[in-house]
Formats: structure tokens, sequence, C-alpha cells
């Protein structure tokens, strides 16, 4: 009998610090897709229209644990489904209001709908979820300081699952995580077969001030939201100083940016001015000073502990601003 080759499993991974802008480019690039669902009148092998969903992205749940993965991929297909098709039922409806969940039963059958949907794309964001990074407090008591990090893995079932979904189902996956986060995971299924076959695209930060694709892309449009009368020019000594207050992690310049015109606006005189962005630094943004610091020193192993001192959460930033304005 003739038996059709099996296409390799396709998976790529977008890797960086947090805060480095990963989530927005992937789903930004995702959103250039016209539709999240199309429409098929009519498809092979099966009776009447069809509905495709092109791509999900979802969180890997903070605990990583097989259950609450599951959710989140229920979730956030009935999401999808629901913008489209208002007036169905939601397919997961009666498997989330259950009591006890069972992980794996809900993984099958979420993979179940998912391919006979043909996903395009399945996008799983923050996989250092699904390793219990070491705390701190172990991190620091480390002796060999060159050895990576530990990362232990919270369930194994998890990675399985994701495994048999691209190589036995074919369902094409994007990850994207710390750089710990994917090395842990990249290690992992490496005995396995070669993971990351379609791509491995590494978001830096910002080292150089006079790097042109910060200074020409970032930093030269940034300068345009100056939200004062007498705004400040583009030059390399502001472009430096925001790299030395920010560690040139996107989401710190934009919050240390927010954080300056708060400063600015707290006088008569409508200016902005670079001590501003000193005394954001200072004040505002004191909390995260120790992360800067850390990658600031150019040290890797200090370097690895940014993940530790920064928050994660965006929950955490979504607060900053009303947490902190009685400074
Ligand atoms: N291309 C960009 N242009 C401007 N700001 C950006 C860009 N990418 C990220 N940011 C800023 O950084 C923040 C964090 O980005 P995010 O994608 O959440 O990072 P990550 O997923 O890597 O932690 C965003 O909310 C935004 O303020
Ligand atoms: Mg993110």
């Amino acid at each position: 009998m003739h038996k059709t080759p099996r296409a390799p499993a396709m998976a790529a991974a977008v890797v960086g610090h947090s805060g480095t802008g990963k989530t927005e480019a992937i789903l930004r690039a995702l959103g250039t897709y016209q539709n999240q669902i199309i429409s098929h009148e009519s498809f092979p092998n099966i009776v009447g229209p069809h509905h495709q969903v092109v791509y999900l992205s979802v969180d890997t749940p903070a605990s990583g644990r097989a259950s609450d993965l599951a959710t989140n991929l229920m979730r956030s297909w009935d999401m999808v489904m629901s913008k489209h098709f208002p007036e169905r039922p939601e397919r997961f409806a009666s498997t989330l209001a259950k009591e006890r969940r069972d992980g794996a039963k809900m993984l099958d059958e979420w993979r179940h709908v998912a391919t006979s949907h043909f996903l395009g794309l399945l996008h799983l964001d923050e996989v250092q979820n699904f390793f219990q990074l070491q705390s701190l407090e172990k991190r620091r008591k480390r002796t060999d300081k060159t050895e990576g990090l530990q990362l232990s893995i919270v369930e194994d079932y998890c990675l399985k699952w994701i495994l048999t979904l691209t190589n036995t189902w074919q369902t094409p996956l994007l990850v994207s995580g710390t750089p710990d986060g994917i090395g842990a995971l990249t290690k992992r299924l490496s005995n396995t077969e070669r993971f990351v076959s379609s791509g491995y695209h590494v978001l830096p930060l910002f080292e150089d001030a006079q790097d042109k694709f910060f200074y020409d892309m970032f930093f030269t449009s940034l300068v345009n939201y100056q939200y004062v009368k007498t705004r400040l020019p583009a030059t390399p000594e502001f472009a430096e100083l925001i790299i030395e207050l920010s560690g040139g992690i996107p989401r710190l310049i934009i919050a240390l940016w927010i954080a300056a015109h708060r400063v600015a606006f707290e006088r008569k005189e409508d200016d902005l001015r670079l001590e501003d962005f000193k005394h954001a630094a200072a004040t505002y943004m004191a909390p995260i000073a120790p992360a800067v610091a850390a990658l600031r020193s150019k040290e890797p192993e200090r370097m690895a502990r940014y993940e530790d001192l920064i928050p994660r959460d965006d929950g955490y930033w979504a607060t900053f601003w009303t947490s902190v304005s009685s400074i």
C-alpha cells in the first residue's frame, strides 16, 4: 500500500528577555492575517461549510500544569469562535464548567477540535512557565557559576503532548519565552527530534545607543511622542541616557518615557528635559533599578538574574502607574 511520507514537524521559537517585545511582535505579525477564521463553503471530506482557525495565541499558565494549559487553550478557542459566531454555543463550556479537571483528557479533547478545524498555527507564549525556575536565593547559593541554569519541569505530560501535537498531528507550533525557558525547552526536546526546525528568532536588547536599529528605527520614532511644547531634540546624548536608564529593554524604555513626562508635567514650563528622565528613573522606576543594573553590568552571570529581578507579570505593569502615583 502506498504511504504518504509525513512532512517534518514545524516548530519555531522566539526568544528574548522579558520586555523585549516578543508578544507584541508575534501578535502584530499574526494580526496581518485578514481573518483569524477562514470559512470555506465546501471542504474535502467535510459535509457543509468548514471553519478553519488560522492561528491561536495562548499563554502557558504560571503553574505549568496540564489542566491549566488545557483551560487556557479551551477558553481562547471559545473566545475566538464566539467573536465570529456569537450565536453559537461555546464548544468547551461544559468541560470548563466541571469541578474536577483532568488535564490529559482536556488536552486531548482540545487537540481533537483544533486538528479537525485545521488550526494553522498554535502560539504558546511564556513557555518558561513549563519549568520551575530556581529561586533567586538558590541561584545565589549556586557554587558552580559556569554551569547553566538547572530547570526542573513542572509536568512532563505537557511537553510530551506538545511533541505529539507537532509530530503526529502536524500542527505548526510557535513558542516564545525567556532565554532560560526556551533553552530548557529545546534542550529537553532535542533528544527526540530536532525541535525548532522553522526558525529561531532572538530579540536582542538594545545595548548600543548608536546602533542603527535602535537609533534610526526606534529612537528617532520615539522622540516624536513628546507631549510638550518645547521638545527635546534627538541627540546621541539623549539616546545614550535612555539606554543607560532602561538597560535597553523596550518595555522599560516606554515606562521611562511615560514617567519622564509625569515629571515634566509637574512644573509650569511646558518642556521636557534630560533631567526629567534621570529623576523618573530615581523615583517612579526605582523598583526596577536592580534589574537595569544587572543588564548594564554585561556580566553573563549578573545578566541571568535579570529575569528574577524584573516583574514578569503583565498585571504589575498594568497597575504600575496607579501604584506609584503617590511618589
Ligand atoms: N516594536 C515596538 N515598538 C514600541 N514599543 C514596543 C515594541 N515592542 C514592544 N514594545 C513595548 O514593550 C512592551 C513589552 O512588549 P512585550 O511584547 O509584552 O514584551 P515580551 O513579550 O518580550 O515580554 C510593550 O507593551 C510596548 O510598550
Ligand atoms: Mg510577553
